[in-house]
């Protein structure tokens, strides 16, 4: 870890024990909770579970890119420890992350007879974390759930806070509620299955906390690859984010910080059709985001070079492929707009990023000082 978190934050814990130190981070949000982060941790689901909760029956909702691999291994451990598991598996991808999924999956809880005292456990990357942490946060009222992250977007980001959602026919994460897990399970070991292109996405999210908090994080991610120092990187980025959940877990202030990048990335995903990653819409909304800022005379112009480079050196795009007016109508419907006002997280030098309220009138203009024509 080398002292790489935010300014003012806490690092994590190391547990001593029998085996290898579990590196966990406390998370006191209006659920406290540990996240916690080792090679090899999946086969310790069951007891770790087990721990946390007097029932035993378990739903396992994962999509079937990723159940496949790991399925088997986290249904064991929660049998070995007294579970009786049942999975709810869906197709995957982002398109999948929608209400009908979302139906099935609580009909699933509900044919099965599961009840409020019994675990939701989400095996897979952002759209299993969000819809399997929905589904837990709406059955019956709310029933525990554990995020098991399988992509390095999900370890870093998305599944630490407690944000759920699905997506609607007008935009992303549209219909959703806050509502923390009891346990997020964070083992490395299983991004050596993950897909290139989702390597590079979630690398994607890890410079963006970079560039959000840390200059220290961002040099260390300019001297090796993130691959090569997953643990130490993961459990830098939970670190700032715990802090921001900790001040703002409900979103009414700082945590927006955290959607740098993401008015233009869900724009440019949205008019993809989804076929661009969410990792490689935010490294497209943060490279034209800063440009803006620049040009608006908010940003260091120091801070440009340095965050196209590092995007191009993670193989991450930079130009926005579609046209103003459509990239425009997304952003109109995203829910980072309050009333006619559009909330841009603008940065100012590297570490340090604020909330920059544009009113309708002027989106255009800050798009097209983005280099989007
Ligand atoms: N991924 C942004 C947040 O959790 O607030």
């Amino acid at each position: 870890y080398g002292g790489i978190g935010p300014a003012a934050g806490r690092g994590p814990e190391t547990e001593g024990g029998g085996g290898r130190p579990l590196t966990t981070i406390h998370v006191a949000a209006s659920r406290a909770y540990d996240v916690a982060i080792e090679q090899g941790l999946l086969s310790r689901l069951g007891p770790m579970a087990a721990e946390l909760l007097s029932g035993r029956r378990a739903a396992v909702i994962s999509d079937d890119a990723v159940f496949p691999l790991y399925g088997a291994l986290a249904e064991r451990s929660l049998q070995d420890a007294g579970f009786q598991v049942e999975h709810f598996v869906f197709p995957h991808g982002e398109q999948q992350k929608n209400l009908n999924t979302y139906g099935q999956a609580l009909n699933f809880l509900c044919d099965r007879r599961f009840t409020r005292s019994d675990l939701i456990v989400a095996l897979g990357g952002g759209v299993v974390g969000d819809l399997a942490g929905f589904t837990a946060a709406t059955y019956q009222r709310g029933v525990a759930y554990i995020q098991v992250p399988t992509t390095l977007l999900s370890m870093v980001d998305s599944s630490v806070g407690g944000k759920t959602a699905v997506d609607l026919d007008s935009g992303k994460n549209q219909a959703g509620c806050f509502y923390q897990p009891s346990l997020v399970l964070c083992d490395p070991a299983l991004l050596a299955s993950l897909p290139e292109a989702e390597y590079r996405a979630g690398c994607a999210e890890v410079i963006k906390t970079a560039v959000l908090f840390s200059p220290e994080l961002f040099q260390k991610l300019t001297e090796a690859p993130v691959r090569e120092q997953f643990e130490s990187v993961i459990a830098a980025c939970v670190g700032m984010k715990r802090d921001v959940v900790e001040n703002d877990e409900f979103d009414r202030g700082q945590r927006a910080l955290l959607n740098l990048g993401h008015t233009i990335g869900h724009a440019v995903e949205a008019c993809s059709n989804f076929t661009i990653l969410h990792g490689e819409g935010v490294a497209i909304g943060m490279a034209a985001i800063t440009r803006a800022a620049v040009e608006k005379g908010i940003c260091n112009p120091a801070l440009l070079p340095q965050v196209l480079d590092i995007l191009q050196k993670y193989g991450l795009p930079t130009e926005v492929p579609y046209p103003l007016a459509d990239i425009q109508k997304a952003a109109e419907a995203d829910k980072k707009r309050s009333g006619s006002v559009t909330n841009f997280v603008v940065p100012e030098a590297l570490g340090q990023c604020r909330v920059e309220p544009v009113p309708a009138g002027e989106v255009a203009g800050w798009l097209k000082a983005g280099g989007i024509r």
